[in-house]
């Protein structure tokens, strides 16, 4: 296959090199992608169950974001907010009819987009409660790299390094409604929370905590924020991962898919917490055209192509998979998720030796824990992708069953 404009250049020494060491990658270049699949600069091909994590919802160069980016890099790439901007509108009028009228504020990533929310939130508690600026979050929460939104992520290892960090953050234990209860004073201005924890491990939130939240928020007058930044556009099998549970939240934070690949990130707000004016917020590159043009090809396909349907019906085909994979090896279990967004646990910490097991098989797999193997594929997934990535694992766990770190 193709090994478009590789040549034999070493990229791995080129990029510690030039690039700065925040990365920790696989031992892979990849040059091109094509649905489900990349291929790396050795011509090697592989099953994309990583998607950028979790960020390609139409798998790679899908046709309708090449028309789009195509067409709208002809016609207007960037021209800042300073004016009224078609493709932006569009997709704000677009995402309104997924939430019911909520109105939007594109940023460049998810981390900027929980920035907004969390100044939405605190302007709200200056305004309405009293001056409370307080966010409480979750345990084993991830909510981005920004210092603020670092000091809303429930995991003291990503904090540790950057104290002091803003203040005005509190975690309390995740599905437990009476710890939020308990947290929540006179200085608490929102709950932020996702409704199925991503870089945690994947873990979905039980009906009755969101409900709860919704309910404690309605009664205390707090601002309710999902981040929906990895849940959202459809992983789950709903547009939202809140509509499983039919607990609407003040304001949703998106990324990732949004664009199907192009960086953007969006802050909506319901009528409730809409509340900036101008000044109190802005962006040079958030919502360009070019970006929005993308996003529009994105949001629409996933609905034409009832792509919420396949996610669902996909998601219980693998899970089918993993279930019957975590019966036959040991060192696997408690298979868990929502629609195509899964992980399963890994004893021994075996996780990484997987991942690196199942790329020498031709699948991309990641894991968030030591103990944790996540797999977040493209909603355009098909039942015979399915199968092949079910072997391709198959394939990994028996290497690894063979090694004595398993056998323990
Ligand atoms: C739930 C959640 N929120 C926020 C972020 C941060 O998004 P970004 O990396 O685009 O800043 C992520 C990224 O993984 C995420 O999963």
């Amino acid at each position: 296959m193709a090994t478009t404009g590789s040549n034999k250049r070493d990229w791995a020494a080129l990029e510690h090199q030039y690039y700065q060491g925040t990365f920790k990658r696989q031992p892979v270049t990849l040059v091109r992608g094509e649905g489900t699949r990349v291929w790396d600069s050795e011509g090697r091909v592989y099953l994309d169950f990583v998607a950028g994590i979790a960020v390609n919802v139409l798998g790679h160069c899908h046709p309708a974001i090449i028309k789009a980016v195509q067409h709208q890099v002809t016609q207007l790439v960037h021209v800042s907010n300073l004016y009224y901007s078609t493709r932006q509108i569009e997709l704000a009028e677009l995402l309104a009819m997924q939430t019911q009228g909520m109105r939007s504020f594109f940023s460049n990533s998810g981390a900027e987009a929980n920035e907004g929310a969390i100044k939405l939130a605190r302007k709200y508690g200056r305004l309405r409660r009293n001056g409370a600026y307080e966010i409480i979050s979750m345990e084993n929460s991830f909510h981005g790299r920004t210092l603020a939104t670092t000091a809303a992520t429930g995991q003291a290892s990503y904090q540790a390094t950057w104290v002091p960090l803003p203040d005005g953050f509190k975690q309390v234990p995740f599905d437990d409604l009476q710890a939020v209860k308990a947290a929540t004073s006179a200085k608490t201005a929102a709950i932020l929370v996702e409704v199925v924890q991503g870089e945690g491990g994947i873990w979905p939130a039980s009906k009755e905590f969101m409900q709860g939240l919704r309910a404690w928020c309605d009664e205390q007058n707090l601002v309710l924020i999902c981040d929906e930044i990895q849940a959202g556009m459809g992983r789950t099998g709903k547009f939202f991962s809140w509509q499983h549970y039919d607990a609407r939240p003040d304001i949703v934070t998106m990324a990732k898919g949004l664009a199907g690949g192009v960086p953007i990130g969006a802050m909506l707000t319901g009528a409730r917490t809409d509340i900036f004016v101008p000044g109190d917020h802005g962006t040079t590159f958030g919502g360009n055209p070019l970006a929005c043009a993308a996003g529009i090809a994105a949001v629409r396909t996933i609905i034409e192509e009832n792509l919420l349907e396949n996610a669902t019906q996909m998601g219980k085909y693998w899970r089918s998979k993993l279930d019957a994979l975590c019966a036959r090896y040991s060192f696997i279990d408690s298979p868990r998720g929502s629609g195509l967004m899964n992980a399963v646990h890994v004893k021994h910490s075996l996780a990484s030796i997987i991942v690196q097991q199942a790329l020498a098989h031709g699948l991309l797999l990641n894991s968030t824990a030591p103990d944790t193997l996540r797999m977040i594929p493209p909603l355009i997934l098909t039942r015979s992708d399915i199968d092949e990535a079910a072997e391709l694992l198959e394939r990994s766990l028996t290497d690894v069953a063979a090694m004595p770190v398993a056998q323990v």
